[in-house]
């Protein structure tokens, strides 16, 4: 292969790229035609699973009354840890954790044994030819537990606090330290000490976790599974069954919200494939929403204690940073905030603890900006903080702080564009009007508060594979093994595929969703549309290549005998690029040689990864060591800008105007792109005014796992937002230079809205969310 040739620009020219598509899913979705994964209901004697879960959260199984559940119509089997098929392999072993990979968030597999450790544990699976059948038995069954007192969170003082990883005083990750902090805050002369605390919040995607398991043969297995990722489903449930990876396939084609819950494999999934096994017959499972609530994880509950020492003139000196939250009793997991907190301002004096508590509650998990969302809420509410004792403008001393190359690595920004983001929102939210001066703005009876905070996003590095077929008649099928949560992954890779393949979006078939097909990452980590968006551009060189060779051989070709080097592909037409009108369109090419059509393929790298492959270094081994091993480092950059009213006498808060002004890179969509700033900045004024499970404190259980009780933002909750994107070209990322802004929008989003209360009421409030009786 003749890896000199430059087959087309780079990037490519972009022609559907960028424009306002509207999503090429929409139709399937709004006619109900889409279907979502407990929807499979073709499949011969599908039979249904309800999980009986135990109200407990530390314990004992010591029996169990099946007889009534038994009797009731219809029930085909009651498993329990007694009788369900044991898997080949668990997370619980070093091995087991190799095995599955990234996909493992929770190492403890329920059913296995008697021992009951959270509360929403598995303790049977009841199968019955109908759902109604299946939820009538387990309402029979009855499950005796000898309960123990469980430890509810890191709040109880019974429960021992320890350092992740057996570090005394590291952060989980290793972030770095750098400078003397403690001393340097000590010797600040503005200094600004608090403690802030984030409720447990559960991601709550309006389609519930769902697996349907079908046994094809005793060693091939179809699942549909509603999860971000099929290739890393496809990897744990071979590992974890003890199959070959291409006996397994999983089925993901649309999802109805994930937020990260539907990222790692979770025990329902495995449960409902054993399941499928013991009985013979295809099994659905859908979590029923309060099951969503101790299935699938959560954010933890975590206080985070900031200490910032500066100049006076508002300078950073010194970043201090303690976090304690509750992991379960097998994972270590925890947010990593610090990783936020050590990048986002110029300061030289940094470090940063973390402090777990083994609680009885099932492994937390990535939601939307795993750290830097509450990480963002404790640091740009402490710089507002500094600003009002400095009497600087909040934007001012943000841009004092610009970190002009990565504070922690000391490695140049690949791209940064966080000062036109400061701008051009204050521009949009007239800013320049702010009056300094707290609590002194009023409508009515309300009164008005501005506050603003900055946003942040890793690019996070990524690969996988893509598949391009082109057909002689004008038209291709692009496939890759990804998922679309509803963000537009669909829309956005039909646009990326159509201009690399120079033809028009209608003409591009995008296929994604099984693991059958090319192989790749997750939709998380915001790398989804980085990620396959580098993997077609790669296929689609691949095939250019293919063609290119097939010209220059073939005699009847205007580019007989031309080097490879000298060829250029232009929307779909191979050309000689010292003299564009010797050439030819594909289709003639194609259908000389008798093809119908042609396939490429191609392993696209995004982050870090695609650098390190253009310069020859080698890759980082973890996909989200983003810049660790390449000489930039890799962020999106944001900035919010809202307006609250605040009821003196009740404590409401109303959110009366907002702007989000976002530099994510290349944006492939403004119309898919903008919605996803709109969902993500409404999760975050979600997680700021509403969203929080309370888990009790003496018997760990949740009280409110309900979507009647875990308050999520509606429409009527949110004004009419501003979103912009910047203009930024990024050479580093990718040949699109596209940064992914999944997650950016719920990150600085809780600070911007408790700024805003501070400014309109003077109240200072540190605890999410921020609910009526805490704003009095
Ligand atoms: Mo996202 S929390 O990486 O799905």
């Amino acid at each position: 292969m003749d890896t000199e040739s430059t087959f087309f620009e780079n990037p490519p020219q972009t022609v559907a790229v960028g424009q306002p598509l509207s999503r090429v899913d929409g139709r399937a979705k709004v006619t109900g035609a889409a279907k979502y994964s407990a929807e499979y209901n073709h499949l011969p004697g599908m039979v249904h699973a309800v999980i009986k879960t135990s109200d407990v959260a530390k314990g004992r199984v010591t029996g169990f009354d099946l007889s009534a559940a038994q009797r009731e119509p219809g029930v085909l089997a009651i498993l329990t840890h007694q009788n369900l098929p044991k898997p080949a392999l668990t997370a619980e072993t070093k091995e087991g954790k190799e095995a599955i990979g990234y996909s493992v968030q929770m190492t403890f597999m329920p059913l296995q044994s008697d021992q009951i450790f959270y509360a929403g544990q598995p303790v049977a699976i009841v199968v019955a030819d109908t759902l109604e059948h299946a939820q009538q038995a387990a309402a029979k069954l009855r499950v005796s537990i000898a309960a123990e007192a469980p430890i509810a969170s890191y709040q109880d003082t019974k429960a021992p606090r320890y350092n992740p990883g057996g570090k005394p005083d590291a952060d989980a990750e290793g972030t770095k330290r750098r400078g003397k902090a403690a001393e340097a805050f000590a010797a600040a002369p503005a200094q600004v000490t608090a403690t802030y605390s984030h409720a447990t919040n559960h991601h709550s995607p309006m389609e519930p976790s769902a697996t349907i398991a079908h046994w094809e043969a005793a060693d091939r297995l179809t699942v549909y599974d509603a999860t971000q990722g099929v290739s890393w489903q496809q990897r744990a449930l071979s590992a974890i069954l003890g199959l070959p990876q291409d006996q397994v396939r999983v089925i993901t084609k649309y999802l109805g919200g994930g937020f990260g819950c539907k990222g790692p494999i979770w025990p329902h999934s495995v449960l409902t494939a054993l399941t499928a096994k013991a009985v013979g017959r295809p099994v659905k499972l859908v979590l029923t929403r309060p099951q969503m609530f101790t299935s699938v994880g959560h954010r933890e509950d975590q206080e985070q204690t900031l200490r910032l020492g500066a100049t006076k003139q508002g300078k950073l000196l010194a970043l201090l940073h303690e976090k304690t939250s509750t992991t379960s009793p097998w994972d270590d997991y925890a947010e990593t905030n610090s990783k936020f907190m050590g990048m986002l301002y110029q300061c030289p004096n940094f470090e940063a603890t973390t402090k777990l508590v083994k609680g009885n509650v099932m492994t937390p998990t990535w939601m939307r900006a795993p750290g830097e969302a509450p990480g963002s809420f404790a640091l740009e509410s402490s710089m507002d903080d500094l600003a009002y004792q400095l009497g600087l403008d909040p934007v001012q001393i943000r841009l004092v702080n610009h970190a002009d190359k990565d504070p922690a690595t000391g490695q140049p920004w690949s791209s940064k564009s966080l000062k036109q983001c400061y701008q051009r929102g204050a521009e949009l939210f007239g800013w320049s009007k702010r009056n300094p001066k707290n609590g002194l703005t009023r409508d009515g009876k309300y009164l008005v508060g501005w506050g603003m905070a900055t946003a942040t996003y890793p690019v996070n590095d990524s690969q996988g594979n893509a598949r391009v077929r082109l057909f002689a008649d004008g038209h291709a099928v692009v496939q890759v093994a990804a998922t679309d949560l509803g963000t537009g992954t669909y829309t956005v890779i039909t646009q990326v595929a159509a201009d690399c393949l120079g033809i028009a979006p209608d003409k591009v078939r995008f296929e994604l969703g099984d693991s059958a097909l090319p192989t790749t990452n997750i939709s998380g980590g915001s790398m989804g549309a980085g990620t396959f968006a580098s993997s077609v551009y790669t296929a689609a060189q691949d095939l250019w290549q293919k063609l290119t060779k097939m010209a220059v051989t073939d005699a009847k070709s205007p580019l007989f005998r031309a080097k490879p080097a000298e060829v250029e592909v232009v929307k779909g037409r191979l050309q000689l690029k010292a003299n564009p009108a010797k050439g030819e369109d594909f289709a003639a090419l194609m259908k000389r040689g008798s093809l119908t059509d042609l396939e490429g393929f191609g392993q696209g790298k995004y982050g870090a990864g695609y650098e390190a492959a253009q310069s020859g270094a080698p890759a980082p081994a973890k996909p989200d060591d983003a810049g660790k091993e390449s000489g930039h480092a890799m962020y999106s950059f944001g900035a919010h800008f809202c307006e609250v009213r605040v009821d003196p006498e009740l404590g409401t808060v109303r959110i009366t105007k907002w702007v989000s002004v976002v530099a994510g890179g290349r944006i492939l969509n403004p119309k898919t792109a903008r919605s996803q700033v709109l969902g993500g900045a409404t999760m975050g004024i979600g997680a700021a005014l509403m969203e929080q499970t309370v888990r009790d404190p003496n018997l760990a259980r949740y009280t409110n796992a309900s979507l009647a009780d875990y308050h999520v933002p509606v429409n009527a909750d949110i004004p009419d937002m501003t979103v912009e994107f910047i203009d930024e070209h990024d050479p580093y990322i990718n040949a699109l230079g596209v940064k992914g802004i999944g997650e950016i929008a719920i990150v600085g989003t809780a600070a911007a809205v408790g700024n805003a209360i501070f400014h309109a009421t003077g109240r200072r409030l540190r605890s999410l969310p921020m609910t009526p009786d805490k704003v009095l």
